[in-house]
């Protein structure tokens, strides 16, 4: 070895060290300078000018399972995106993080986004749901929190809801009957049952008719309702679609190229066509005087002083209603039936459930629901681990703070990941199974569906937590102890599990669940004819107090 090359090495190492050295210090030194000030955005990848990542987002559909996987790749569990020239799409996976935004910095995080579809569907924002912070959505929430929702209402509705509970029975029954099986029993489509189970209900309570045209003989959808709720579902498809004029904000109206306006357009359309022409009669009706008694909550709506509300936020109103209450009810009851069936030792126990605190002598009544825990645990489980939508309703911030260490603009999406709370391993143990013993407390404390800690999203908390709590889990449970009670189910013959295989482009089962039910109840338990339920509604409801 030469003296001078070994000289000339250690030159060229202390040089790079130096070199090394200095950039650290400088690096060091320039971020230090830029965080004292300011902290940075949450890690996600690096945008463009002006338009961000929109070009990965369009390679990338369907982009939940994108911004899923982005989280993985930048090990994170919240994430920046930057989409479009100004809007920082911030999505969080961490109960955590879901609770520094929806509790500690509620108020701050309590707007939703402007978009082209929720304005459509909003009517302008006339409604609730998808109204941005503001008069008007504090307006109308305060009026569903109580006028529609209140305890004495929900105590109101019952007898409604009582017959539409009964109506399950007859219409699973019929469709056994009619297959003249009863003991083979018969085929039964949950998805269609459950979604029509809600829509029905949703329906009855609102303008106190089940079907909008004369419906099926055996009790079943007629092509009005079919139309109703498959539009409904199309709506719900396209409302939160990161559209491209969701960032690009004055694009909106003027192109289409993805078709999310028109598709979302004759879907509301669709929608509205049988149901505004009730309520503008409705609405004569209690201008000529010929309706006097309120038996809905149509009639509570119209008749609602202080402030009173115009045609066109009644009819906004109704239809955001139809989308709070078919979605997530009805997607629940599906995997939780799917679960049950694929896994016996559950379904055993939920009937044993079932029999222990109702028996066989008498049908389940909400009354019985507060004892029904493991029914709830069922249900609660399905919201954890098969949520309808991936993401929970955007919430946007209203000024630049800074959460869990990280700057969050004014104007950001904050989309809390419903898989990233409810199958994060870091709050569940063995998250990817279903097992409802994990919400059942030992000492018999009551289940309740809801979570303020954010552990899952089930009915979200905070200002803008949903305030149909009551109500869903209500309906979404008595739906699942009628089925449990009234049926017995097994996977039709030629099948030796139920595939639980969830959908590519959102987290529905990829195929709809088809099932054999037969009657495990006397015979004469399960209710008859609808004429004979239309008259006991009638009298019920006609002895109610005029509110
Ligand atoms: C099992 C059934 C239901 C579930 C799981 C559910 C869940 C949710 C969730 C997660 C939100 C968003 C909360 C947030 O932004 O943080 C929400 C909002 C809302 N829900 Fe529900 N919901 C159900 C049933 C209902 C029903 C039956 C109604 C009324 C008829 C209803 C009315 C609303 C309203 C009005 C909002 C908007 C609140 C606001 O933005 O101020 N929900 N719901
Ligand atoms: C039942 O579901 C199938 C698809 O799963 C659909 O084509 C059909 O229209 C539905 N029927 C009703 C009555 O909703
Ligand atoms: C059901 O839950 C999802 C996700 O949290 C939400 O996007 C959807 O709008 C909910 N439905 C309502 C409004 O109740
Ligand atoms: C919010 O933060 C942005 C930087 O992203 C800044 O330009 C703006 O002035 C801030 N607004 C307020 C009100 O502090
Ligand atoms: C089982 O048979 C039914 C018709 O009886 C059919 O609809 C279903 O696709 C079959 N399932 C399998 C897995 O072959």
């Amino acid at each position: 070895m030469q003296p001078s090359s070994s000289s000339s090495m250690a030159i060229q190492v202390v040089s790079i060290s130096t070199i090394i050295i200095i950039s650290i210090f400088f690096r060091k030194y320039f971020i230090k300078k830029t965080t004292t000030n300011q902290p940075g955005l949450p890690p996600g990848p690096t945008p463009l000018p002006f338009i961000g990542c929109t070009i990965q987002m369009l390679l990338n559909r369907p982009t939940f399972r994108w911004i899923h996987k982005l989280m993985d790749h930048f090990n994170t569990p919240i994430l920046c995106i930057k989409l479009g020239p100004s809007t920082h799409v911030i999505a969080v996976s961490s109960p955590n993080l879901a609770c520094e935004f929806l509790r500690k910095q509620d108020v701050v995080f309590s707007s939703r986004p402007e978009t082209l579809s929720t304005y459509l569907v909003s009517d302008g924002y006339k409604t609730t749901i998808l109204s941005p912070n503001g008069n008007q959505w504090k307006k109308m929430r305060t009026i569903l929190i109580h006028d529609v929702l209140a305890p004495p209402m929900h105590k109101w509705l019952q007898p409604t809801r009582d017959d539409e509970a009964n109506h399950l029975l007859s219409y699973i029954y019929n469709q056994i009957e009619k297959k003249d099986t009863l003991t083979d029993g018969g085929l039964v489509n949950i998805r269609n049952t459950s979604q029509h189970y809600f829509g029905n209900l949703i329906r009855m309570m609102i303008f106190g008719t089940r079907f909008f045209g004369a419906g099926m003989e055996d009790g079943g959808p007629g092509e009005e309702e079919t139309e109703h709720v498959a539009s409904v579902f199309i709506i719900l498809k396209y409302l939160y679609a990161f559209s491209i004029s969701d960032f690009f904000p004055w694009l909106r109206g003027k192109t289409d190229f993805e078709g999310h306006q028109k598709i979302i357009g004759t879907a509301i359309q669709r929608v509205r066509k049988y149901q505004d022409p009730l309520i503008d009669e409705r609405i004569q009706m209690w201008k000529d005087g010929v309706r006097k008694l309120k038996e809905d909550v149509l009639d509570v709506l119209i008749n609602h002083e202080s402030p009173k509300l115009t045609d066109q936020e009644i009819k906004a109103q109704i239809l955001e209603l139809m989308l709070a209450a078919i979605d997530n009810s009805s997607n629940a009851i599906e995997w939780a039936m799917a679960e049950m069936i694929n896994d016996p030792t559950i379904l055993k126990r939920a009937v044993a459930e079932l029999d222990k605190e109702v028996g066989h002598n008498r049908l389940v009544e909400e009354r019985d629901l507060p004892q029904l825990n493991y029914i709830k645990a069922c249900i609660k489980e399905a919201f954890r681990l098969h949520p309808f939508a991936p993401f929970n309703i955007p919430h946007v911030s209203m000024r630049n703070t800074t959460v869990a260490g990280y700057f969050i603009p004014k104007g950001s999406h904050v989309l809390l990941s419903r898989p990233g709370l409810g199958r994060n391993p870091n709050a569940w143990t063995n998250p990817m199974r279903f097992d409802p013993d994990r919400h059942v407390d030992a000492k018999g404390k009551q289940v309740v569906l809801s979570d303020n800690d954010l552990r899952m999203l089930s009915f979200s908390t905070g200002r803008r937590g949903c305030p149909g709590v009551a109500l869903g889990s209500t309906i979404t449970t008595m739906m699942l102890a009628r089925m449990v009670q009234g049926f017995s189910w097994e996977l039709p013959q030629n099948e030796s599990g139920v595939n639980l295989v969830e959908n590519h482009d959102d987290l529905a089962l990829a195929k709809p669940l088809v099932v054999i039910a037969k009657p495990r109840l006397p015979h004469y338990l399960y209710p008859k004819t609808e004429n004979d339920e239309e008259d006991d509604r009638r009298q019920s409801q006609e002895s109610l107090i005029d509110r």
